[in-house]
């Protein structure tokens, strides 16, 4: 059986799907790998290091897509590549099927089997398949560098002989994987940090981090059975507007990361609260690609409104590339371990298995 990776885009994306040492991996399951020549170069991984364990490098995709039985991808595979997949390929990426639905229908009509990895039940056996964690963890990380980054003073407090430089206040709004990762970074990096989010189960969390957690009064907790948040009430929104209020005159950095599945982005930040802000003050928005957590929040652009710069935040991964792509890959391996069945040499797509069946894209 072989696994074959081809090129991304990579105007759009850097991350790949292989790095070396989960093509190793692979090879140990008994499976066979061929990606395309400069498949990784962007990012600094020359071709030699696949082809020291193992990995057999062809010239073209074509070749590649003639000849895998399963073809590993970061993002859904370009037009071309679908026009040269054979029947009966498996293919295995972040296919993000609400936006690409046109494209996977159109190759699910080919007898080709798809599993989109966002769609992973977060259940204890698919933590280590985990993407969406992976990837947003490194998101948090990121985006407090790179608010760090925009903003015009320094972080921790100093005590020098020139007088005392106070420490930078950040405030976290959503403490899940990014948000938990936002604080850590934070902390280290010396500020005084504080965080909020609708579920009470993620108080004990920001606290074990060293954060202060910053609860809406009398509020219920929005936390379904799954572990994700529910959408506030009316009610809910006022008080947390309240909340708001007080924490944002005091902040100098807000990292937002607040997100309920499936739906877009809750509006947190209202133009009223976003203009209450100090000038110079900092609003990155991680989900602004989803609609954004605050006003003005506009993907892929930094708005200034009253002296307060808001960052809308796209295609994060590409400011870590390698980091992700080395992440991602693992969770690949973890996934193609599962389905493949070393004794039947061939892969097992047993749909009773929880993992196997809530990734597969059926057609709709
Ligand atoms: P997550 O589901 O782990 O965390 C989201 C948190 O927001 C949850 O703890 C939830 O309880 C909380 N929340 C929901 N509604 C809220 C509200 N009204 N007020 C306060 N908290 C609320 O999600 P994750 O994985 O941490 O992702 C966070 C955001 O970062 C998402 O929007 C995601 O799309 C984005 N992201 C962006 C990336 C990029 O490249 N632009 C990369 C990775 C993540």
């Amino acid at each position: 059986m072989i696994v074959g990776s081809t090129k991304e885009d990579v105007s759009l994306e850097k991350r790949v799907a292989l790095t070396p040492d989960s093509a190793k991996n692979i090879i140990g399951l008994g499976l066979k790998i061929c990606i395309e020549k400069d498949y990784a170069t962007h990012i600094g991984i020359k071709d030699e290091e696949f082809q020291k364990v193992g990995v057999d490098i062809k010239s073209s995709s074509k070749e590649i897509l003639s000849s895998c039985n399963l073809l590993i991808k970061v993002n859904c595979p370009l037009e071309n590549e679908i026009t040269n997949l054979k029947d009966k390929t498996i293919i295995i990426g972040m296919l993000n099927p609400s936006l690409n639905k046109k494209k996977l229908n159109e190759i699910l009509k080919k007898d080709i089997k798809i599993f989109s990895l966002e769609l992973l039940p977060r259940i204890t056996r698919a933590q280590s398949m985990d993407v969406l964690s992976s990837q947003s963890n490194l998101a948090g990380y990121r985006a407090v560098i790179d608010s760090i980054f925009e903003y015009e003073k320094a972080i921790p407090m100093m005590m020098t002989a020139a007088g005392t430089v106070p420490a930078a206040k950040v405030l976290v709004i959503g403490a899940g994987v990014a948000g938990l990762q936002a604080i850590a970074t934070a902390k280290r990096l010396g500020a005084i940090v504080s965080a909020t989010d609708v579920r009470s189960a993620s108080k004990e969390q920001v606290e074990s981090l060293g954060g202060k957690f910053l609860s809406v009064e009398q509020a219920e907790d929005m936390e379904t059975s799954g572990g994700y948040a529910k959408e506030v009430s009316k009610d809910y929104k006022k008080k947390q507007a309240e909340l708001m209020k007080q924490a944002l005159i005091k902040n100098d950095i807000v990292i937002c990361t607040a997100l309920i599945p499936g739906k877009p982005a809750p509006r947190i930040l209202t133009e009223e609260l976003v203009k209450l802000m100090k000038p110079g003050s900092i609003i990155y928005d991680l989900a602004a690609e989803q609609g954004g957590n605050s006003a003005f929040s506009e993907a892929g652009k930094i708005n200034f409104v009253e002296g307060v710069k808001i960052i809308g935040v796209k295609n994060l991964m590409n400011r870590l590339p390698l980091t992700a792509s080395s992440l991602y890959s693992k969770n690949l391996f973890s996934f193609i371990r599962n389905l493949y069945s070393r004794e039947k040499k061939d892969f097992n797509l047993n749909l009773e298995d929880e993992i196997i069946n809530k990734t597969m894209i059926k057609e709709n």
